[in-house]
């Protein structure tokens, strides 16, 4: 049942490409205008809405942050992010222009049931995205987008999440194509680069080799700390979880530009960095910025390994260990960096001699709040 894979999670991360052409698959034409016919929320409510808000938790809260981006870039909505566990004892602003979007693979997690009764009853509609066919979730929201990753047996989150991320970018281009914005051409550019996508995943994967040496070199490390901007910054998040909850290792996640704000101070000789670079072509201010960090990092000691686009010679000489992936928008970059980051959490597991499939103190569906 596990394919011949030593772990349900090394399998489910080889699942990548195919859990995102699939989701794709059926809801973008070759003229790249989209049709989600299971959003049973008319178009003309969603041309009224004037806010955004993503409720989920965990990996799946991750792909909300970045999910964030997209809508705001493409549809300019305004777009909120929370987590479901502290969304309804704030006394959210909610109406019926307010689309709530759960995030849920299993569809089962209590925290996001209760945050999404609660804007239900507040007037709001709520759209879920789910993985799990007929699942509490999406049976009691207003519609439901499906990740078609298929079945996830390991506990810790990975063709869900990138799933989880297609879905999003669908919604966001949809919602943009709906209020027929000016962003037509842009998106339909997106969607032509969507549908290559699922190329540039499995790319990732053949290249993995040097990030499992690399992860077993690192295996008596107590700390693991993730630096990302822009996108790149909640894929530092979702890095830092595997490593949590995989390898059991304090590890965290940085906005690359709160460094110096305080985490800089944590920076010290031979502790590894893993640094998300964002593209050069697109925000290439921001790339610039990081690749600054990164500088500023290793001059204090740090073992940086640097995830980059490949052609992206800037980072060469300040990176002890690099990681290409291939050239992607930069809103569609946690699709592929995200690979690696797995791929290092679940090697660092293994030489660590944990329980990959079932990391301790964890259920893969959280039903109490
Ligand atoms: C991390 C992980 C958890 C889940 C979270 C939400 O690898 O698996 O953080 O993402 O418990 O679960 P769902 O998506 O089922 O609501």
């Amino acid at each position: 049942e596990k394919g011949g894979y030593d772990y349900f999670m090394l399998k489910e991360i080889a699942e990548q490409p195919k859990a995102v052409a699939d989701t794709l698959l059926g809801r973008v034409d070759a003229a790249g205008s989209l049709t989600l016919d299971e959003v049973r929320i008319s178009d003309s409510e969603l041309r009224e809405m004037d806010k955004v808000v993503i409720v989920a938790c965990g990996t799946a809260f991750h792909a909300g942050l970045i999910a964030k981006y997209a809508i705001e870039h493409w549809t300019r909505i305004p777009c909120e992010v929370e987590l479901a566990s502290e969304f309804r004892y704030r006394d959210p602003i909610l109406d019926q222009q307010t689309l709530v979007i759960a995030i849920s693979q299993s569809g089962e997690t209590m925290d996001t049931l209760m945050a999404l009764r609660h804007a239900r009853e507040q007037g709001a509609k709520v759209l879920a995205i789910c993985n799990t066919n007929g699942s509490t979730i999406p049976r009691e929201a207003d519609a439901v987008l499906y990740t078609h990753a298929g079945p996830e047996v390991a506990v810790a989150s990975t063709k869900a999440f990138l799933t989880q991320l297609v879905a999003c970018y669908l919604v966001a281009l949809y919602l943009g194509q709906v209020r027929g914005t000016k962003w037509g051409d842009e998106i339909r550019a997106v969607v032509r680069d969507l549908s290559h996508i699922a190329g540039s995943v499995e790319q990732v994967l053949g290249t993995m080799e040097p990030v499992r040496k690399l992860a077993r070199s690192l295996a008596d490390k107590d700390t693991v700390l993730f630096l990302g901007r822009h996108v790149g910054y909640p894929v530092a998040l979702e890095g830092a979880l595997k490593l949590k909850e995989l390898a059991y290792m304090h590890a965290e996640g940085f906005a690359a530009g709160e460094l110096k704000h305080g985490p800089i101070a944590l920076i010290e000789e031979d502790v590894p960095v893993v640094v998300v670079v964002p593209s050069p072509r697109g925000r290439s201010v921001l790339h610039d910025k990081i690749v600054s960090n990164i500088q500023e990092i290793r001059a204090r000691g740090a073992r940086t390994v640097v995830i980059a686009e490949e052609g992206d010679e800037a980072v060469t000489p300040y990176a002890d260990h690099l990681v290409r992936v291939p050239a992607t928008p930069t809103l569609l970059q946690p699709l592929v960096a995200t690979v690696p980051l797995q791929v290092f959490a679940c090697e660092l597991a293994t030489a660590r001699g944990n329980e990959v499939d079932q990391p301790r103190n964890l259920a893969k569906s959280v039903t109490v709040e």
